[in-house]
C-alpha cells in the first residue's frame, strides 16, 4: 500500500517513539500533524515533561535548542537546519559580556528568542507570555539588562516601570506590520478587537487593544464576547485561531507578516527528519548547565490565565 506522506510520518513517529511539537507560526499542515502546538512557553514546558525518546521540533533553532537544554536525555531534531531566527542572531555572547561589564550590578533577562550561549550568560529567560510577570518579581533596586528584543523590552518597561537597558534587536517579520495596516483593517471590520504581539513596533502596539503571546491570543479569542478579531502577528496563527474557534472571524493586519524561517519546515522534511534522524540539535554541556538555570526560572513563571 502506498501510504500518504502524513501516514508515513505517523507510522515512523510511532516506531521512533517521537513527539511532534509545532509552534503556532508553522504552516497549517504541520500544525495539523503535531501532537502539541503552542507558543514558546507552552512548547518549552511540553518539551521538558515529554516521555518520548525523540522530539521533532517544528519551529526555529532557538526553540529546538531550548527543548534540548530542558530535556537533555532526548534526541531533539529540527527538520531544517537553516530554520533560524534573525532576532536571536542580533546579539552574540561577546556583545552581552561587554554589556554586562558596563553594568556589573544589573540583572540580565533574555527573551527566549536568543542563542543558548546568550541564555548561559543570563540570570533569567522569559517569553512574551510571562515577561511582565517575571520582571515584576525581580528585586526592585536592580537595574535590568533586557536582550535582544527592544520592542518586547519596551513593552515590559512600560508595564513594570523598571529601569531597563534595552538591546536594539527586533523581529523583521513583526516590523512589516504597520500602524496603517491596523487602521485599514479597523475601517473594514469596525467591530473587531485588535490583538497584537509585543514584538510589534511602538505605533502598532499603541493601536492594539491587547498585546499577547500567540497562545494567549487563542485563549482570549475563545473567552471574549467579541466575534471578530484583527490579528497583528505572523500569519501562521490564523490557522490555529480558525481551527479552535470556527464560530469567530479572524483577519490578518496586512499580508506581509510571514516568517520565512518558520515556513522552512515542510511535511517532506518532517518525514526525512524521522527517517534519517536529522538534524540533531544539542548544546555543549558547559553552556547547557548555565542556560538551564535561566530556562528553569522561565518555565516556573506561568502567565495569568
Ligand atoms: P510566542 O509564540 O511565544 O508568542 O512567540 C512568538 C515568536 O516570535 C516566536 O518566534
Ligand atoms: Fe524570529 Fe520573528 Fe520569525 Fe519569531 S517571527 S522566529 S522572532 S524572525
Amino acid at each position: 500500500m502506498d501510504l500518504s506522506l502524513v501516514d508515513k510520518i505517523q507510522e515512523l513517529k510511532k516506531q521512533r517513539k517521537a513527539v511532534i511539537l509545532a509552534h503556532n507560526y508553522q504552516p497549517g499542515e504541520i500544525q495539523d500533524i503535531a501532537d502539541f502546538t503552542g507558543d514558546s512557553l507552552g512548547l518549552s514546558i511540553e518539551a521538558s515533561k515529554t516521555d518520548a525518546d525523540v522530539i521533532i521540533f517544528c519551529g526555529v533553532l532557538f526553540m529546538a535548542e531550548t527543548a534540548s537544554i530542558l530535556s537533555p536525555g532526548k534526541t531533539v531534531l529540527l527538520p531544517d537546519k537553516h530554520a533560524g531566527c534573525p532576532m536571536a542572531d542580533m546579539i552574540t555572547a561577546a556583545q552581552l559580556e561587554a554589556l554586562k561589564a558596563q553594568h556589573p550590578q544589573a540583572l540580565v533577562v533574555c527573551y527566549v528568542n536568543s542563542s543558548a550561549d546568550v541564555k548561559a550568560l543570563s540570570d533569567y529567560c522569559c517569553t512574551s507570555s510571562n515577561a511582565v510577570k517575571l520582571v515584576n518579581n525581580l528585586p526592585k533596586d536592580k537595574k535590568i539588562i533586557f536582550v535582544p528584543d527592544q520592542h518586547l523590552g519596551k513593552f515590559v518597561q512600560e508595564q513594570t516601570g523598571r529601569d531597563m537597558i534595552l538591546w536594539p534587536g527586533f523581529c523583521p517579520t513583526h516590523m512589516r506590520i504597520l500602524a496603517e495596516d491596523i487602521k485599514t483593517a479597523r475601517k473594514a471590520h469596525p467591530e473587531a478587537l485588535v490583538l497584537a504581539h509585543p514584538e510589534c513596533g511602538p505605533q502598532v502596539r499603541a493601536a492594539a487593544d491587547a498585546l499577547l503571546s500567540t497562545s494567549q491570543m487563542i485563549t482570549l479569542a475563545g473567552k471574549s464576547d467579541k466575534k471578530e478579531f484583527i490579528i497583528a502577528t505572523e500569519e501562521g496563527i490564523l490557522h490555529s485561531l480558525k481551527k479552535r474557534h470556527p464560530d469567530k472571524k479572524f483577519y490578518s493586519a496586512g499580508d506581509k507578516a510571514v516568517c520565512p524561517n518558520m515556513k522552512k519546515i515542510t511535511l517532506e522534511k518532517v518525514l526525512w527528519s524521522l527517517q534519517d534522524m536529522r538534524y540533531v540539535i544539542s548544546v555543549p554541556q558547559a553552556i547547557r548547565v548555565r542556560a538551564r538555570r535561566a530556562l528553569d526560572r522561565m518555565i516556573e513563571v506561568l502567565p495569568e490565565k
